[in-house]
């Protein structure tokens, strides 16, 4: 479509992500002086305190609907918190100010602080269920990829699809116990791993961004940083499925009263159901998505991506704040 008529000329708005984005930028910039410090809470402290104050100043009506902290009772911006000025636009807000708390604390790469928002009541509420089992990669992997498959086999289509040799295929995995297996199959497959320490949500980016690194992200991480990463995905473009992967029964048995499903494949769709999501992140620590922060003489510089799916755009901003307004 060409001219003015083409639908985002004609109706042009607003891309709430460009608000959102000093938020992250400043959790990140104050989880600074806890790098490498071994403190995480303190560190997702300040970058917790940060969050809210400037959440505080953009228009819109916002729900903590993911929060994050639950699992080692980290400082939380808590689910069901009002945040935003309350005029404007009804939204759902999944807020990770610093996704990578371990990594921040022991001065690791790919530290990220993000927020996703998308329609009120867009997004699903997986809290009862800590963990989801994913699969993570760019556009090509529609009608290609199926998580019920195993992973060789994923990892072969993929290939084929992408044009390139299964030794050439990167796949990022998070470097734990309970993925020795599926790292061992990743091998067997004839493809390479890219163990992350930490982070899933930069990693499945990563996968689904044209110019990442990865091809594919899988395994098994977070179900809160599984959905913002669906909104995410949508704006790139790019391909997730999901699992829930209950721990133990009783905790099976939670989901299953919060109206979850088991044994069911959740798509992009069902993990967000709006098609106006928004995901910002700004890097931390340095990594393969974004630039950490940077501090040279008065200047603090940040790195953040911003994402929109209503208008499919993904802009890369770079942000130089004057030290002195920060002291
Ligand atoms: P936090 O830094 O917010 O704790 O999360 C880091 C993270 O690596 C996520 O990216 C991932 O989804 C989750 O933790 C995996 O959980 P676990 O560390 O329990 O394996």
């Amino acid at each position: 479509m060409t001219g003015t008529d083409a639908p985002l000329l004609s109706h042009p708005d607003r891309n709430l992500a460009l608000e959102l984005v000093r938020a992250t930028e400043a959790a990140a910039i104050r989880a600074v002086p806890f790098i490498g410090r071994g403190d995480k809470n303190a560190a997702d402290g300040a970058a917790v305190d940060a969050m809210r104050k400037f959440l505080g100043t953009v228009d819109f009506d916002g729900v903590v609907v993911i929060g994050e902290g639950e699992k080692d009772n980290a400082p939380m911006l808590f689910n069901g918190e009002h945040v935003g000025t309350g005029r404007g636009p009804a939204c759902d807000i999944a807020v990770d100010p610093i996704d990578g708390t371990s990594l921040t604390a022991s001065g690791r790469r790919n530290a990220i602080s993000m927020i996703a928002a998308a329609d009120r009541g867009s997004m699903l509420d997986a809290s009862s269920v800590f963990y989801m089992r994913k699969l993570v990669a760019g556009p090509e992997a529609h009608g290609v990829l199926d998580i019920r498959a195993s992973i060789g086999e994923n990892i072969r289509e993929l290939a084929k699809k992408l044009g390139k040799d299964v030794a050439e295929i990167q796949v990022a995995v998070l470097d734990r116990p309970r993925h020795e297996e599926l790292i061992e199959e990743i091998r067997a497959a004839g493809a390479g791993t890219r163990l992350l320490l930490d982070g899933d949500v930069a990693g499945g980016i990563d996968a689904a961004s044209i110019g990442g690194t990865f091809d594919l992200c899988v395994g098994t991480g977070g179900s809160p940083e599984g959905v913002a990463t669906a909104c995410a995905i949508k704006a790139l473009g790019g391909f997730i499925q999901t699992m829930l992967a209950p721990k133990d029964e009783a905790e099976k048995a939670k989901g299953l009263e919060a109206g979850l499903k088991f044994d069911h494949v959740y798509t992009a769709d069902e993990l967000v159901t709006s098609d106006n999501t928004f995901f910002v992140a700004t890097g931390v620590t340095d990594g393969n998505l974004v630039g950490g922060v940077r501090r040279k003489g008065g200047i603090i510089r940040t790195e953040s991506i911003v994402l929109r799916s209503h208008s499919g755009t993904t802009r890369r901003v770079v942000a130089d704040h004057l030290a002195s307004k920060w002291l």
